[in-house]
Formats: structure tokens, C-alpha cells, sequence
């Protein structure tokens, strides 16, 4: 080995100071490289420095590196490193004295924010009492309004009840006996009156219940008789118009806690309507069952059916189908007025249907 040693002496000296070399000009570019880490660091810190400075420290690095590998710029890469550090130098004085007029600056814009704040929160409230003003005045035009429907119709049964009591006694033949021609119009004028009296207690059911003076009796009943007077009294409709209307075995009494009357009145609307909007000849079907807690009543029919979109508007006030406006006449507020008394009483009603083919409404109460 040793002998190997002093054979090759020479060659391993030249070899030795060929890596010590590349270590020497190696460690040149890896004190470029750390010095241009430094100044991005200190440019990312200090960040107002124009980016023409940094442009020209960066690119003399990278250049410097490169051609430390062809050329010895030892001296070139020290001079680069004295004059990074100024510049680093540079930048830190620059912070610091910039430092006391970015505190009056942050200041300074602390202040206007919180004038601006103050502006808007001022603007906001205005808005806001212009909008409660405007609430007010709405609710108030609103109370009015319900004030003036729920008079004039006072006002208009008072008189109607007179004509209708004077159309009937003429019907009677109290005032004579009429001629045939006479009969059917009257017949005519009281239908009329009966539609026009029925519209007003509608008009006025709604007003009540608007303005939360509808008082609900409610008491332990049962819903299977409610069903069983509902149809009772929509029979004649229906033989009138050659409908059949059906009621599947109700074995149960059902106890719900309502109001009797209006509950009636509910279902009398439901079977009212599928009657109304079936064609003669079709057919009325109602069902009493029980379902989790709750009472359900199906009340279907082989009517005229509705779109979807009807389905979810006929609980407004006034809203009627296309459909039904050429096939009866209506004033669209008996469903919204049953609607309104089911939300009171806690239940639900809703409608499915298909057009041409028909239409089921649901209505559920939570049982006793
Ligand atoms: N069984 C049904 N089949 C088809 N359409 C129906 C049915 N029930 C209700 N509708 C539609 O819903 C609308 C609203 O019904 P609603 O009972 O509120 O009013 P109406 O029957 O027209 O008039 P009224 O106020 O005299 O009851 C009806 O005009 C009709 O378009
Ligand atoms: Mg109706």
C-alpha cells in the first residue's frame, strides 16, 4: 500500500488539489446561493424596496453561480457578498426609520375606518327608521283595510239577508202565485243570492282569522261522525250531478280535539269541491284512517285534476285553475279559509293530482 503510495504520489497530489478546488469554488457558489437566500428573505420582510434592486441581486447571483463552475470568480462572489450585505444593511435602517410613519400611517387609517364604520352605522339606522316608519304605516293601511272589508261586508249581509228572505217568500207564493217563467227567474236571482251571501261569510271568516279574532270551540269529537254529516250534506249535490259518493267502512270513532263545527265545514269543502270539479257521472270517494298519531282523511275524486303548480296555489286567497274557471264558478277562498283553520287546529292538508284523471286532498290531525 505504501509502496502504491510513493509510486503514485504525484498523480494523487494533482488529484487531491483537483477536489480541493471544486470544494474552494463549490464553496464560493454555495456562499452566493446562501447570500441571495439572505436577500430574498429580507426582500419578502422588507417588501417596499423597488423591485428593479432585487431584480439585478437576484439575476447577479445566479449568474455569478453558474459561471463560478467555468471560471474562478471567487473575488467577483466576495465583492457580491460585501455589497448584499450593505444592501441588507440598507433595507433594515430603511425599516427602521420608516417605522415610526408606518405606525402614524396605520394609525391614520385606523381612524378613517372607524369614521367609516360610524358613517355607515349612521346611514344603516336612518335606513332602518325609514323602513320601521314605512312598516308602521303598512300595518296601519293594513289594519285599515281589514277594518273597511270586514264593515262593508257587515254592511252588505244585513240587506242581502232581506233579499234573500223576500226572494224565498216570493218563492213561497206569499206575494201570488208565479208563472213558470217567473219561477226560474227567480230561481235565477236566488242563487245569486246565495252565492253572494256565502262569498261575504268567506270575506268575513278570512278578516277574522287574519286578524287572530277567530276563537276555535274546541272540544272531544268525533271524526267519523264529522265525515259521516259532511257527506251527508253534499248527497244531494251529487245525486244532483250523478256522482257517486262513497265512504269506505269507517270502524272507528277517531276522537280528535277541535272545533266541531269548523272541522265540518273543513271536510264539507273538501267533498264540496271534488264534487264541483267531477264530471257527471264520476266518482267521489272518502277515507278515514289512522296513520302514526295522526287521524287522515282522503277525500279523492275522477275530476278534472290540476297541474302541480296548482296544487301549491290553491291555498291562496282567490286562486283558481284554469281548468275549473270554464268548469264551475267559485271565488277561490274556500280552500285557503280551510287551510287557515287546519294550520289552527295544528293539522295539514295538501293535494295531490293528475290532470284529466283527478285529485286527492289529504288532511291530517294529530289524534287524542
Ligand atoms: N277536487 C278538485 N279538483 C280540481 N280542482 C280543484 C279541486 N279542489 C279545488 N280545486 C281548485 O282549487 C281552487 C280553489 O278551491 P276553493 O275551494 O278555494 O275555491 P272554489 O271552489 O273555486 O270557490 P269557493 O270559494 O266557492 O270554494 C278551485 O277553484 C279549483 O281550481
Ligand atoms: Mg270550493
Amino acid at each position: 500500500m505504501s509502496e502504491f503510495l510513493k509510486k503514485n504520489s504525484l498523480i494523487l497530489e494533482l488529484f487531491g488539489f483537483l477536489i480541493a478546488a471544486i470544494i474552494f469554488k463549490s464553496s464560493y457558489s454555495i456562499l452566493a446561493l446562501l447570500t441571495m437566500m439572505v436577500m430574498f428573505l429580507f426582500y419578502s420582510l422588507f417588501y417596499t424596496d423597488p423591485p428593479k434592486i432585487r431584480t439585478f441581486f437576484m439575476t447577479a447571483g445566479f449568474l455569478l453561480i453558474i459561471f463560478n463552475f467555468t471560471y474562478d470568480l471567487s473575488i467577483f462572489i466576495s465583492a457580491y457578498v460585501a455589497v448584499a450585505s450593505l444592501e441588507c444593511l440598507r433595507m433594515i435602517i430603511a425599516a427602521v426609520m420608516k417605522y415610526p410613519s408606518a405606525i402614524q400611517d396605520l394609525k391614520s387609517l385606523t381612524e378613517e375606518l372607524e369614521k367609516r364604520v360610524e358613517e355607515r352605522t349612521a346611514e344603516l339606522q336612518e335606513a332602518n327608521q325609514k323602513l320601521q316608519i314605512a312598516n308602521d304605516r303598512l300595518s296601519e293601511l293594513d289594519k285599515m283595510k281589514s277594518a273597511f272589508v270586514s264593515q262593508a261586508s257587515h254592511d252588505l249581509r244585513t240587506p242581502l239577508t232581506a233579499i234573500k228572505g223576500s226572494l224565498d217568500n216570493l218563492a213561497l207564493g206569499i206575494a201570488g202565485e208565479l208563472t213558470e217563467k217567473q219561477t226560474r227567474v227567480l230561481e235565477r236571482a236566488r242563487t245569486s243570492v246565495n252565492r253572494l251571501t256565502s262569498l261575504i261569510n268567506d270575506v268575513l271568516d278570512l278578516s277574522r282569522i287574519e286578524s287572530g279574532r277567530t276563537v276555535l270551540e274546541k272540544s272531544n269529537v268525533s271524526m267519523r261522525l264529522i265525515v259521516e254529516q259532511a257527506i251527508q250534506e253534499n248527497k244531494p249535490a251529487a245525486e244532483q250531478r250523478r256522482i257517486a259518493l262513497n265512504a269506505d267502512d269507517m270502524p272507528e270513532e277517531f276522537i280528535v280535539f277541535v272545533d266541531g263545527g269548523k272541522m265540518e265545514r273543513i271536510v264539507g269543502e273538501l267533498i264540496g269541491n271534488a264534487i264541483k270539479y267531477t264530471p257527471e257521472g264520476g266518482d267521489v270517494s272518502v277515507r278515514l284512517f289512522q296513520e302514526n298519531n295522526q287521524v287522515v282523511c282522503c277525500v279523492k275524486d275522477s275530476g278534472i285534476g290540476m297541474t302541480e303548480e296548482d296544487c301549491q296555489r290553491i291555498w291562496e286567497r282567490f286562486y283558481r285553475s284554469n281548468a275549473s274557471k270554464h268548469f264551475a264558478k267559485g271565488s277561490g277562498l274556500g280552500l285557503s279559509i280551510a287551510k287557515e283553520l287546519i294550520d289552527l287546529h295544528g293539522g295539514s292538508i295538501e293535494a295531490q293530482s293528475e290532470e284529466g284523471k283527478g285529485t286527492t286532498l289529504t288532511l291530517r290531525l294529530p289524534l287524542r
